[in-house]
């Protein structure tokens, strides 16, 4: 007999876990959420949070939503994205980046209700955290997750309370593993990681100093600094990264991940920190200094049976493209709703299936995609003629030759400024951040052929309700003016099915069939002097459905089905719909 019982067990309160855990309790499910240590991240190690993680928190609630706007460095401080000698010393090139470019901007703008920003861990985790525990997450904080066990009815966790130094188990219908990048959770439960671990050796510097006079007139998150032995180990490239403007910062170094870590003490920290800033009698408050290695490696599957695993815990990779936290958290968003529907009886066990079907390709890609970014530094510093060699002074003379006025030096300006825009697939890679299309049992696509992309899938979001795809957003209208995402209609815990002028059967059958199979399924017709009116017409061009028909999404806001027009027999397609995604 276990010594505590509930629904869902998470290990971890990171972003997965702690988003995991607030979307729980707000659709009802009775979860636990243990952390090893007595508090949350105390190192600020994500920031960049993308417009469809702002989504899922603005799904959790408006305050949510404010409340992450109000500590985070707004959008317009993120974009001039620097390379330089040091931040004292010369610059050598910029990008605008994280949608600053007027261009991306306004994909932004019309992708999404919501704004890319850059909100430390630090203060993510705290704001999910305590969304968690206020709807009814039982918290247990200086908890250690041993091992678990599962059978047929549940899964038995045995955990070690580090206050008392005593053993306990808990009994739960389900085990979420968001425990980090050396999930045990993962490793006990045989969940293979394909790929490698340490193929690079990072150290993280955290201080405290007033950097303003080097950066406030040039805004950005990102100051990348070039100088020799910088694309050693790492990221690609040495990097100081603002935490919050213009007086905390966190240097990123790399290290030969083929010796052995350097032990990072206050004087080595201060060492670096003027090295990269480029000022040697700059004085830095230390917060703390830590290395890490840079991972290449992902899960195959992210589920076995009852045992679930999420962020850090599938895709281990570096920094780049900001997906860690990112991803983590839309993990959860994907699989909360479906641990909900099944806790509550509503669907069979095989929607559970469907997490893994749906994340894996996402965690393959996102791995992928982040250490090709740190590989892309490479053309910036063979335009400088950095590349194969140490030596300070035939560094320089490389990189001063770019400003001749021989032919030569010409192409060398032209190959530095290629290889700095093609960096764009790092800084403002909306398509990764926003295009997942889920090809899964939760999702009916009746045979409709996937479109292709139009653009680069990796640059540019392409909207679509082809089934599978994340809703489009599109503002429309009630009565009193005020506008309301399609994102906001949908959501929320529920299936939502849009229809227009002469779908009104659709709606009619909503409500029986959403009945009659325990699930809710909000309906809205939209059109003139309905609820919500498309006055400005980016419904109507976004839906790719006539009037009569209807787009169905589930509660993590993606497509489901659709349907052109009004069906003969309504009731019957969606009964045939709901049946197969609820696994029933
Ligand atoms: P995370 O590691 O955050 O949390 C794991 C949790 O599990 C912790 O609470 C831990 O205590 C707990 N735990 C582990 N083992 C346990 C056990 N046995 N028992 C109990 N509890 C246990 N991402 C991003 O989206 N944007 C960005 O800009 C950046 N930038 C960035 C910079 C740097 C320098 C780094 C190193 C990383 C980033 N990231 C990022 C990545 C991001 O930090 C990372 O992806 C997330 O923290 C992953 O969140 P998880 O919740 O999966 O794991």
């Amino acid at each position: 007999m276990a010594d505590i019982t509930t629904d869902v067990l998470i290990i971890g309160t990171g972003p997965a876990g702690s988003s995991t855990a607030a979307l729980l309790s707000s659709y009802g499910v009775e979860n636990m959420v243990i952390n090893r240590y007595r508090w949350l991240a105390n190192t600020p190690r994500a920031h960049i949070t993308n417009q469809r993680t702002m989504e899922v928190l603005r799904d959790l609630g408006r305050e949510v939503e404010e409340e992450a706007y109000m500590h985070a460095a707004a959008q317009e401080l993120m974009g001039e994205n620097v390379f330089c000698e040091s931040l004292a010393g010369e610059e050598i090139g910029r990008m605008k980046s994280w949608g600053t470019h007027p261009l991306s901007k306004a994909e932004h703008l019309l992708s999404s209700p919501t704004f890319m920003n850059d909100l430390p861990q630090t203060f993510m985790e705290p704001l999910l955290f305590k969304t968690a525990c206020a709807r009814g997450t039982q918290p247990r904080m200086s908890t250690e997750y041993l091992r678990h066990e599962q059978d047929a009815e549940g899964v038995t966790t045995t955990c070690l309370d580090r206050l008392s130094g005593k053993e306990f188990t808990i009994r739960s219908k389900y085990l979420v593993g968001a425990d980090g990048g050396n999930s045990l959770v993962a490793e006990n439960e045989g969940l293979k990681i394909a790929g490698q671990m340490g193929v690079g050796g990072s150290m993280n510097i955290l201080f405290r100093a007033d950097l303003s006079k080097y950066v406030a007139h040039r805004p950005s998150v990102l100051y990348w600094v070039m100088q020799p032995g910088a694309n050693v180990g790492g990221i690609g490239m040495g990097l100081v990264r603002m935490v919050r403007p213009w007086h905390e910062w966190l240097i990123v170094w790399g290290y030969d991940i083929n010796e052995p870590a350097p032990v990072v003490d206050t004087q080595m920290a201060t060492d670096v920190a003027r090295q990269l800033v480029g000022d040697p009698d700059l004085q830095i408050d230390l917060i703390s200094a830590n290395t890490w290695t840079v991972n290449n490696a992902y899960a195959e599957k992210m589920s076995q049976g009852r045992v679930f695993i999420m962020g850090d815990a599938a895709h281990r990779h570096p920094p780049s493209n900001g997906l860690g936290s990112n991803t983590s958290i839309q993990d959860a968003f994907n699989l909360a709703w479906k641990l909900a529907a099944v806790v509550k009886g509503q669907a069979g066990q095989g929607l559970l299936d469907s997490y893994t079907t749906e994340r894996a390709p996402v965690a393959k890609q996102i791995v992928t995609r982040a250490n090709q970014s740190i590989a892309e530094f490479g053309p910036i510093f063979d335009a400088l003629g950095m590349t194969g060699g140490t030596n300070y002074d035939v560094i320089k003379a490389n990189m001063d030759a770019r400003c001749n006025t021989t032919a030569q030096a010409e192409e060398q300006r032209e190959a530095l400024r290629q290889a700095i825009a093609f960096k764009k697939y790092e800084f403002d890679a909306h398509g990764v951040e926003m295009n997942q299309r889920y090809k899964s049992d939760a999702v009916v696509t009746d045979g409709q052929m996937e479109p292709d992309f139009a653009l680069d899938a990796d640059l540019h979001y392409q909207p679509t309700t082809w089934p599978g795809a994340r809703l489009p957003h599109a503002w429309l209208f009630d009565a009193g003016g005020n506008k309301h995402s399609t994102l906001d209609l949908a959501g929320h815990g529920v299936f939502t099915l849009f229809t227009g002028l002469g779908g009104k059967p659709w709606a009619d059958a909503a409500a029986k069939i959403g009945k009659e199979m325990g699930v809710t399924i909000e309906a809205h017709v939209i059109g003139p002097r309905q609820e919500y009116i498309d006055h400005v017409g980016d419904w109507a061009r976004a839906r790719e459905v006539g009037d009569a028909g209807c787009v169905v999404t589930r509660p993590d806001q993606h497509v489901c089905w659709r349907h052109e027009g009004l069906a003969e027999e309504p009731e019957t397609e969606l009964r045939r719909v709901f049946t197969q995604i609820l696994a029933k």
